[in-house]
C-alpha cells in the first residue's frame, strides 16, 4: 500500500525555507530590543529610591480591576515554559535538528520572556501586590500546564497564536492607555511596549497562515472552523489562588477585564472578524464540501456571537483578589 502523503509536514517544511527572512521581519535584534531595566529605576543609581517612592504612590491611585487585570496578565505572560515546551511539540517544529521552526519558537519565547520579567519586577516595586501569593498563583500555572484544543496540529496552533497575540496586545494596550489617563506615565510605557511587540508577534502568525492558505486552504478553514467552534481559551484559563481549585479564578480575573473594558466578548468579536479579513476569508477558492460549510459557519459566526453576548450579565460587585496587597 502507498503511504499516504503528510501534507502538513511538507507545508511546513515548505515555509521554514522562507525562515530566515520571517525572523528578521517579525523579531528585533537582541541588542537593539529594550529590555525591562530600561523601564525600571537603575538599583545602581542614587535616584532609585525616589523613583521607587513615586511607583508606589501612583500604584495607589489605581483602579482595583485594573490592578487585578494588570497582575493576571503578569501571570499569564509568567507563564511562558508552558507556552514554549507546546510551540516546541508542534509538527515540523524540531528541537533536536534546530530546525528554522525551533529557531523561531526559541527567539519568540525570548522576546517573550521580557514581558514577565518586567511586569513582574514593577509589581514587586509598587508595593501594593502580595508578591507570594502571585507567585502562588504563577507556580500553580505553570504546574497545571493548559489545554487549548489545538493539539500539535501547526495549523491549529498557529490560528491560535494569532488569536492569542491579538487578544494581548489589545489587553496591555487597553491597561497602558488607562495608566495614561490615571496619570501612570511609567505604567502606561511598560504596557505599551509590551503591546506593541505582541502586534508583531501577532502579524508573523497570521502572516504563517496566509502563507499555509496558499499551500493548504482547505485544512486550514476545517481547523479554523474547529477552533471557534471550541472557543479560543485564554493561556491562563487554569488560574487559581492558594486554597482555590483550577481555573475558579480565572473567571474573577475575566469579569475584572469585561468591567473595565480592558478585554471583552465584544474584543473577542473584532478579533475574529479582523482575522477573516486578514486571511480573506470570505474569497478562498477551491474548497470541498465540508470546507465551503465551514467557511459558512465562519463567516456567520461575528453576528451570531454579537447576538449571544447581549445577553451576557457580567457580575457588578468586585472580587477579592488575594494579589492585592492594599
Ligand atoms: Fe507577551
Ligand atoms: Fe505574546
Amino acid at each position: 500500500m502507498m503511504k499516504m502523503p503528510n501534507v502538513r509536514l511538507e507545508v511546513m517544511q515548505t515555509i521554514e525555507k522562507s525562515m530566515d527572512k520571517l525572523l528578521l521581519k517579525y523579531l528585533k535584534p537582541i541588542e537593539k530590543n529594550w529590555q525591562p531595566s530600561d523601564l525600571l529605576p537603575d538599583s545602581m543609581s542614587p535616584e532609585f529610591f525616589d523613583e521607587v517612592n513615586e511607583i508606589q504612590e501612583l500604584a495607589k491611585e489605581m483602579n482595583y480591576d485594573l490592578w487585578a487585570v494588570l497582575i493576571g496578565d503578569t501571570i499569564t505572560e509568567e507563564a511562558l515554559p508552558t507556552y514554549e515546551t507546546w510551540l516546541m511539540d508542534i509538527e515540523g517544529v524540531e528541537q533536536d535538528g534546530k530546525n528554522g521552526w525551533s529557531r523561531w519558537v526559541r527567539a519568540w519565547t525570548a522576546e517573550e520572556n521580557r514581558h514577565g520579567d518586567l511586569l513582574n519586577k514593577y509589581l514587586y516595586l509598587s508595593g501594593r501586590v502580595n508578591m507570594r501569593e502571585m507567585e502562588i498563583s504563577m507556580q500553580h500555572l505553570i504546574n497545571d500546564g493548559f489545554d487549548i484544543g489545538t493539539g500539535n496540529d501547526p495549523y491549529r496552533n498557529f490560528i491560535y497564536t494569532s488569536f492569542q497575540e491579538l487578544a494581548t496586545n489589545v489587553s496591555h494596550r487597553r491597561v497602558a492607555s488607562f495608566s495614561k489617563i490615571a496619570g501612570n506615565q511609567r505604567l502606561a510605557k511598560i504596557c505599551g511596549i509590551i503591546a506593541s511587540d505582541e502586534a508583531r508577534h501577532a502579524n508573523a502568525y497570521i502572516e504563517f497562515i496566509n502563507r499555509i492558505i496558499e499551500l493548504d486552504p482547505g485544512q486550514v478553514m476545517l481547523a479554523f472552523e474547529d477552533m471557534m467552534r471550541k472557543k479560543i481559551v485564554m493561556p491562563a484559563h487554569f488560574l487559581r489562588e492558594t486554597g482555590g481549585a483550577i481555573g475558579e479564578l480565572f473567571t474573577h480575573f475575566s469579569d475584572a477585564a469585561q468591567r473595565i473594558m480592558v478585554y471583552t466578548t465584544q474584543d473577542y468579536i473584532d478579533i475574529l472578524e479582523s482575522l477573516l479579513k486578514q486571511w480573506d476569508i470570505e474569497h478562498i477558492v477551491d474548497l470541498n464540501d465540508s470546507a465551503e460549510k465551514a467557511r459558512d459557519y465562519l463567516m456567520a459566526l461575528p453576528k451570531r456571537l454579537k447576538r449571544i453576548s447581549e445577553r451576557i450579565k457580567i457580575p457588578e460587585k468586585q472580587y477579592e483578589f488575594k494579589w492585592i496587597g492594599i
